[in-house]
């Protein structure tokens, strides 16, 4: 029989097991799957009962525990099955560990006061994207590494490279040494990938910190240069390195030309502290990247020394946390928006709130069992909440709600905009409208997503042009756009014989897209941009693609059973194989030409003469020659009165920039070039 010590132990040995085995996974979701499913608080109010019940039950110690080792974002680790991702592994020289956290300005008494007395504290910003640890020999940077599992991480310096504030070559520092720092993507930079995603009904990242991890993991370093990365570094570590404080080596590290960031201050107590932290609480919304705390840090490196580690973090720092921005508001009224292809997406309608800096009136509620899962209703108060994301969550309700009683929540039947009844296949979370070609939005958004930059790319077709002549009857679909008249669009309103001329040169140019692109453009579920390429590469022309089967397809990379299905399901259907000849007949490019022209083809530099100078990070000198001659110019190797730009990267040759200067030549940017010559890069 069971003695009463063990009858009281049992359900907490049981709990410490289950709490290794929820954090384990809730680290895999984190740093490899890159999809958080705890808040950092969640996480670290599990790791300290974790690491309570551990102290209670010694005899339970396991090496292999979460509190005994820091998360992993190895490409493979922990995934027998998945293929190398291509980087190589390296160790790292001195173990790349995590932070402790803190919430609250107890917890930071509470760590000072186990200080040695008198001690300088360094505060610095806490950055939110993922470390990165540089290493430089004989002044060349060698690996950039990812903090992988902490002992040893994924080497990505291709992709580190294109970050432009990152030094490659230096003079006159010591022999090795490494920086630490934090890789970010901006606000704006994620804000804008995202919108292109969504265009193109990729998956959102749900905040900078995914996109800067999903990017930095690319294969492409072009496509991360795309994307635009930042850094900024907090800690230098080697020999025989200059300073005998944190301060001045970051001193040091700034002077060598190295991103560090100013929001750094030396503190002598926690009131110091605590005005860091609360004049950064505000500051920190003017950021143009995100943050999630602050880092305090013991000055002086010997200091440093003897307060030593943990197994996973220096007790010589610590973390605190920024609380989470979250108000409590009345969900007024739930609507529905129905997507390009069908979905049916629940909104949100709220009585506006202030939300860090901004006014909330409106959040997804993703789909029907989003909203059963919180059982939530209109006449609720619900809890919004923006902390790393950019786009306010609705977290919860108040439990206190007497507006049960008055209303209940009930999926629609049928489509809000067209009344066709939806559908909901299994397996997945989102009811459709099937009426694809008799539904408003999904006729008008299929339209707009072919003429799309990416896709088409025909000016002066936006949004509000593609309702006005779809409104006239003069746009149901696709092919209609190929059908449009000089005289049908001059005779709209707020439109002339010009603004008509230019729309049909857009339409005509339109018939010189690569086939890639129009397989894109033609909007088929689940077929971005990237996919269609590949697709494209395989199935060069579209009769090739049509009869291929589902398990043909399967075979392409990237393409998996749903996107086959979703092709073949295309073909199958008999109004698309109609607006296809229509298209065909109209001259669109429905096979890969012999020799593509990857950069496009116009006449948009004819009489140009432009030179070249510096290096650049989207494209090769090669690259940039040939897209200016695919787009009528010349390039030419010296500046004179003649040459009409400088198309000029960094690092651009002192002779050059001088005669520029002196003579008046303008100097281009390779990001305003290519947004000259239209380059979807
Ligand atoms: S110092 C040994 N300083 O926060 C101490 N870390 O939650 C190394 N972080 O892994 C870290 N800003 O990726 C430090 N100013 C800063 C930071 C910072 C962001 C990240 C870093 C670390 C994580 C811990």
């Amino acid at each position: 029989m069971m003695d009463l010590f063990s009858q009281i132990e049992e359900p907490e040995r049981e709990e410490l097991k289950r709490l290794r085995k929820e954090l384990e996974e809730a680290n895999y979701k984190y740093y490899v799957l890159n999809m958080p499913t705890l808040s950092d608080r969640e996480f670290d109010e599990k790791m300290h009962r974790l690491q309570a019940l551990e102290a209670q039950y010694p005899d339970m110690f396991d090496p292999k525990s979460p509190t005994q080792h820091v998360g992993s974002d190895l490409a493979v680790s922990r995934q027998p099955s998945a293929v190398s991702k291509g980087f190589e592994t390296v160790k790292h020289k001195y173990p790349m560990l995590s932070l402790a956290n803190s919430y609250s300005r107890e917890e930071i008494e509470d760590w000072v006061r186990k200080l040695p007395q008198g001690v300088e504290i360094v505060c610095e910003l806490k950055y939110d994207g993922l470390s990165i640890s540089l290493w430089y020999e004989n002044g060349e940077l060698v690996h950039a590494l990812t903090r992988g599992d902490g002992t040893q991480g994924d080497d990505v310096i291709e992709n580190i490279k294109t970050i432009p504030s990152i030094p490659r070559h230096l003079v006159g520092t010591p022999s090795t040494f490494e920086l630490r720092g934090e890789v970010l993507l901006s606000w704006e930079r994620f804000e804008a990938l995202n919108k292109e995603r969504e265009e193109q009904e990729e998956p959102l990242f749900a905040n900078p910190r995914n996109a800067a991890s999903g990017t930095l993991k690319l294969q492409d370093p072009k496509e991360v240069a795309r994307r635009g990365l930042t850094v900024y570094l907090y800690y230098m570590l080697g020999e025989d390195l200059p300073g005998k404080t944190h301060y001045e080596r970051l001193t040091t590290a700034r002077e060598w030309g190295f991103p560090v960031s100013d929001a750094v201050k030396v503190c002598k107590n926690v009131d110091e502290v605590m005005a860091f932290i609360a004049y950064w609480d505000a500051e920190r919304k003017n950021l143009p990247v995100a943050t999630d705390g602050i880092v305090l840090k013991v000055n002086n490196l010997a200091q440093q020394e003897e307060l030593g580690y943990t197994a996973k973090t220096p007790r010589w720092a610590i973390a605190y946390k920024f609380p989470a921005e979250k108000q409590l508001t009345l969900l007024k009224e739930i609507t529905y928006q129905v997507g390009r292809t069908g979905v049916v997406t629940p909104v949100a309608n709220l009585e506006p709130v202030q939300l860090s800096g901004t006014i909330v009136q409106r959040a997804t509620l993703h789909n029907e069992d989003f909203i059963r899962s919180l059982d939530i209703r209109p006449g609720d108060r619900v809890w919004v909440e923006k902390g790393g994301e950019i786009i306010p969550k609705i977290t919860g309700r108040e439990l206190s709600a007497i507006s049960r009683q008055l209303s209940d929540f009930s999926f629609p039947m049928t489509c809000p905009e067209c009344g066709a009844k939806l559908v909901r296949v299994e397996g997945e979370a989102a009811w459709r409208c099937p009426n694809e070609t008799g539904c408003p939005p999904q006729i008008k958004g299929k339209i707009e997503h072919f003429v799309s930059r990416k896709a088409m790319n025909i000016d002066g077709l936006g949004e509000e042009t593609i309702d006005l002549l779809y409104r006239q009857g003069l746009l149901h679909n696709i092919a209609d756009i190929y059908d449009l008249k000089a005289e049908d669009i001059a005779a709209q309103e707020r439109f002339g014989e010009k603004s008509a001329q230019n729309i049909l040169a857009g339409i005509e140019a339109s018939k010189q897209v690569p086939w890639a692109r129009v397989l894109f453009a033609l909007g088929i579920r689940m077929v971005g941009e990237t996919t269609a390429k590949k697709i494209a590469r395989v199935y060069n022309t579209i009769d090739r693609l049509q009869w291929a089967t589902a398990e043909q397809l399967c075979a392409i990379e990237d393409v998996g059973p749903q996107i086959a299905e979703n092709i073949v399901a295309y073909f199958n259907d008999i109004r698309n194989l109609e607006i296809l000849e229509r298209l065909r007949q109209a001259g669109l490019q429905m096979e890969a030409g012999e020799a593509p022209e990857p950069f496009g083809h116009s006449d948009k530099l004819a009489g140009m003469s432009i030179v070249i100078s510096g290096t650049f990070a989207q494209h090769s000198r090669d690259e940039y020659k040939a897209m200016i001659e695919a787009h009528g110019g010349k390039n030419v190797g010296s500046v004179s009165k003649k040459t009409s730009f400088i198309l000029a990267g960094e690092n651009m040759g002192p002779e050059k920039l001088k005669k520029a200067e002196a003579l008046g030549v303008r100097l281009m940017s390779e990001e305003e070039f290519l947004d000259m010559i239209n380059i979807v890069v």
